[in-house]
């Protein structure tokens, strides 16, 4: 099929556009929102077009366009009287109003649902093609199914040439993101979609506003949801999009810290220079709505490129014109959001040998968690810490051979004489925390501080939060055994001379209790780990 471009200052375009419709057809016009994909919305056969053109799912239902407010009636009963007060203060404008649809309207537009989207778009070219037609135009956004929408003609062209008849080429769009969306069928107004018409304005008329609550978060994918489309990926790029919170400043430490060769920032354009090293592109201005929300979607489509891997955007806070915005950003990154600390989070872990702290240490330097496992670091200060040992030498020079420390010696010593371990430990737990506070990085990280004695080396009160990983003594020896060669009698008075397993839990602020298989107790770590609000935001 031939796409034909119309110009919208040509003044035979809507007469052209109309006609094609009339047929049957498709034609993308322009809205002050995006550009819609266009067709008789009455005729079912020329809706299934819309569907199969972009590949949009069947239980999607579609906007009927009218040209005037009072159209609603055609296709709507049962109208609540506050939809006459809205379309009065925004009509023609960027909003939908869902509303009990008349027999009239095919199944096919509104997906089988009772109800009927409308809105009378803010375009005049848009509205002359209506007019002329005689018949609502059913339009969703014109891209192809879960792509950025299409703000130009070119957008538009990119997408579907060859594949529908006309593009009507209205210039780009005003508003930029797609309308909002209120449902006045049932109880009170409730908002499913944010857009150009915010919350407040439509609160100042309706007096209650419900948000629904897929506005702002992700929606499983078999859920009931007000509005289909809601469930669904949207705006993505084929690439990975991540949102950045927070101050610039952690921002940027972040990205440069996770940045990798082809990776683009998607920020306002007073934050061009910071991100300058960083390959960034500007969407809108940060502190001007509407150059965002005009801005974005061109922005993402620039975006869309596998090569790129991860786009670290920057999202606008707060509420009205910003919540369209973020809705659109929090899908296109499906959700992913995260906020960048501004210090370090530390999680002490202990246990006794044998109970799986590997597997949490492990799970922890997945989630790019530096783990410091202190019984290594003890290791390698006996071999470099003169200081240490001297004060070791000092107290047990026994366990020295031709000046030499015997550490099967100095265990003989230790293990029969309280006193002598306390002395030995209080000079070890001081030289291991001085290191533990040594290797600490500069830039705030995710740590993890492994130590059997984490509360008598006072390396707890560094800790942000405690786990103690607790696991059923049989299990742990088996796995000592297994692990470590030895038989099972020393490996229980291995365990039996540490703490027990309640005495550890009782200490920490959390126990992760490893009962299960290895792979188990993985994903019960991962889902605690989540579970955390301080570690999601890393
Ligand atoms: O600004 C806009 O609204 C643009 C321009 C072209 O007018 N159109 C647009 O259409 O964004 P679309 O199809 O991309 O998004 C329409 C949304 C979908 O999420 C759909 O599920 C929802 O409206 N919707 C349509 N009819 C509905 C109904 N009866 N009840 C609830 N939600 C409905
Ligand atoms: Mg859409």
């Amino acid at each position: 099929m031939n796409t034909i471009i119309l110009s919208g200052a040509d003044t035979s375009t809507p007469c052209k556009a109309a006609a094609i419709i009339k047929q049957g057809g498709l034609v993308a016009i322009p809205t002050e929102t995006v550009y819609g994909l266009a067709a008789n919305g009455l005729d079912p056969e020329a809706v299934s077009k819309i569907f199969i053109a972009k590949g949009r799912p069947q239980d999607n239902p579609l906007i009927l366009h009218i040209s005037e407010a009072k159209e609603m009636e055609r296709f709507c009963h049962s109208i609540p009287e506050c939809a006459y007060r809205l379309a009065e203060a925004f009509w023609p404008g960027p909003l939908t109003m869902v509303l009990p649809a008349r027999d009239c309207v095919p199944k096919c537009t509104t997906a089988g649902l009772s109800t009927v989207a409308v809105r009378c778009p803010d375009n005049s070219i848009t509205r002359q093609i209506i007019a002329l037609a005689g018949v609502p135009l059913a339009a969703p956004s014109a891209n192809l199914s879960g792509k950025p929408s299409t703000t130009t003609a070119e957008h538009v062209r990119h997408d579907h040439d060859g594949r529908i008849d006309a593009i009507v080429d209205g210039g780009p769009c005003r508003v930029g993101v797609e309308s909002t969306i209120v449902d006045l069928s049932e109880g009170t107004p409730r908002l499913l979609r944010p857009g150009g018409i915010t919350p407040e304005q439509l609160k100042e008329i309706l007096g209650e506003l419900i948000v629904d609550k897929a506005v702002s978060a992700s929606v499983e994918k078999d859920a009931v949801v007000k509005a289909p489309g809601m469930k669904y990926r949207h705006y993505a790029p084929d690439c990975r999009v991540v949102i950045i919170d927070g101050d610039l400043i952690s921002a940027k430490a972040y990205i440069e810290k996770h940045f990798a060769p082809g990776n683009r920032v998607l920020c306002f354009e007073e934050e061009l220079d910071i991100f300058a090293p960083f390959s960034p592109l500007a969407y809108g201005n940060g502190s001007d709505m509407d150059t965002l929300t005009a801005g974005l979607f061109a922005a993402l489509r620039e975006l869309d490129d596998p090569s790129i891997g991860t786009v670290f955007a920057r999202c606008p806070k707060g509420s009205g014109k910003a919540l369209a915005v973020q809705n659109r950003l929090e899908k296109a990154a499906g959700f992913q959001r995260i906020t960048p600390r501004k210090r370090h989070f530390i999680i002490g872990i202990t246990g006794g040998t044998g109970c799986g702290k590997s597997t949490l240490l492990d799970v922890i330097s997945q989630l790019g968690g530096i783990v410091f496992d202190c019984d290594a670091v003890y290791h390698r200060l006996l071999e470099s810490d003169k200081v240490m040992l001297a004060a070791i030498k000092n107290r047990f020079p026994d366990a020295f051979v031709n000046g030499v420390l015997d550490r099967k010696k100095l265990g003989k010593v230790v293990f029969s004489d309280e006193n002598a371990l306390r002395d030995l430990n209080a000079i070890t737990h001081k030289a291991v925390k001085a290191e533990v506070l040594r290797l600490l990085p500069n830039t705030p990280s995710l740590i993890a501080i492994d130590a059997i004695g984490l509360f008598e080396g006072d390396l707890a009160p560094l800790c942000d939060m405690t786990i103690a990983v607790t696991a059923p003594e049989e299990m742990r020896l088996r796995r000592l055994t297994e692990r470590d060669g030895v038989s099972e009698k020393y490996a229980l008075s291995r365990i039996r001379a540490q703490k027990a397993d309640a005495e550890f839990a009782s200490l920490c602020d959390f126990t992760l209790e490893n009962s299960d298989t290895e792979g188990a107790f993985r994903e019960k770590c991962l889902a605690f780990l989540f579970g955390q609000d301080i570690i999601k935001g890393e």
